[in-house]
């Protein structure tokens, strides 16, 4: 369905799912496009980006961001441009990066809301390579990681909107890199277009093997984005002094309760003592926030001259934000999630 200008169709969280989210636990809302009062305006969504941290806040356990309420829009970034703005550092027409959710139009402050250049050629990277997952890559990386010359690292999600770019910045630092992602399509592109050293697909019955096979010297970075079984794989391969951020555990995040035993807490922590192992968690805009710039200066040219390559995975539509996002907790999506929710051309000041 086509964006309209006088009807907000608006995605708000029905109920908190127990395990997988299902289409039931949305709830698609018709209201009147808002006004903006002095001091705000009026922003229309082109671009929604899908998560994985918004399955963490469809759920109300404690975490370090609130939970969405139920009956509330679904919380996201977006790619808007500014219909109308009273606000004096906007005007109609600017492009803009913001906290829109999932809904055609939303009403800023301005806070935390950053213009993008008018002429940019894909907007919609300010969601990703140039956004969030890409300064979660970068600095979890460089910062915790600290890859040398020489070092191996692995990446799970291996294809996706940060793994792909843990892996292609870790071979231009000079590292041996092995990604882990699901499905053979999956990997070859890991490997033929990332220019990644091997890729193996999780999905396969002897991952164990096959891991220590790709890592003959061990690992030295695991830039953990999955947990669960792809974690109990790269735990013997550790080698002394390795560094493992800890960026996100999807393969948890639909978990209704702890894994059922043997208890490998005490695995975990006497391989941590014995090989002296750092692992770091980390939320990238508490932690990183002030050093956009530094990844921008380094991931706009990389991205230019093609060093680093980059993979959408565009579905259209807000309505499907909901089968996407689910998808996106099952590895459907390859490359990033993104929604187009606005006009394919950027007609801006036009009132389409
Ligand atoms: N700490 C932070 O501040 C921060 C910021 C951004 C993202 N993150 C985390 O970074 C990770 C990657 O996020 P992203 O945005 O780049 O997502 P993404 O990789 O674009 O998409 C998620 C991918 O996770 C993989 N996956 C899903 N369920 C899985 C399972 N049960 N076992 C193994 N793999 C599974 C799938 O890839 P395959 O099909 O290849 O398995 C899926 O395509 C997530 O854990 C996310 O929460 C953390």
């Amino acid at each position: 369905m086509n964006q309209s200008t006088h009807v907000n169709r608006q995605i708000t969280l029905a109920a908190r799912p127990n395990g997988a989210p299902m289409p039931n636990d949305f709830k698609l809302l018709e209201s009147p496009v808002p006004t903006p009062a002095n001091g705000e305006m009026l922003l229309r969504t082109l671009y929604l980006s899908l998560d994985p941290y918004m399955r963490g806040r469809m759920s109300d356990a404690k975490s370090y961001a609130e939970p969405v309420g139920i009956g509330e829009v679904m919380v996201g970034g977006s790619i808007c441009r500014v219909e109308v703005s009273n606000h004096g550092d906007f005007e109609q027409g600017d492009l803009v990066v913001a906290f829109g959710g999932w809904q055609d139009y939303s009403v800023s402050d301005g806070v935390g809301v950053i213009k993008l250049d008018k002429t940019m050629q894909n907007p919609s990277y300010g969601l990703g390579v140039l956004g969030m997952p890409g300064l979660t890559a970068y600095m979890g990386l460089l910062d915790i990681g600290e890859p040398q010359v020489g070092e191996t690292l692995v990446v799970a999600a291996a294809t996706g909107a940060v793994g792909s770019l843990v892996g292609q910045i870790a071979k231009l630092k000079g590292c041996r890199v092995v990604g882990i992602a699901g499905g053979q399509e999956k990997c070859d592109y890991a490997v033929n277009e990332l220019g990644f050293d091997a890729c193996i697909d999780h999905r396969s019955a002897n991952l164990d093997e096959q891991l220590a096979q790709a890592c003959p010297d061990g690992i030295d970075i695991y830039y953990e984005n999955v947990g669960g079984k792809v974690f109990d794989a790269v735990l013997p391969l550790l080698n002394t002094k390795a560094r493992v951020p800890l960026c996100g555990l999807i393969s948890q995040y639909n978990a209704t309760e702890l894994p059922v035993g043997p208890d490998r807490i005490g695995l975990l922590m006497g391989n941590m003592l014995v090989k002296r192992i750092k692992m770091q968690g980390f939320i990238v805009f508490d932690d990183y926030g002030h050093r956009y710039k530094e990844f921008q200066d380094a991931m706009v040219p990389w991205l230019i001259s093609g060093q680093i390559k980059y993979k959408e995975d565009k579905v259209t539509g807000l309505e499907q934000a909901i089968t996407a996002f689910i998808g996106l907790l099952q590895g459907k999506n390859f490359g990033k999630l993104i929604v187009r929710v606005g006009p394919e051309q950027l007609d801006f000041g036009a009132k389409s």
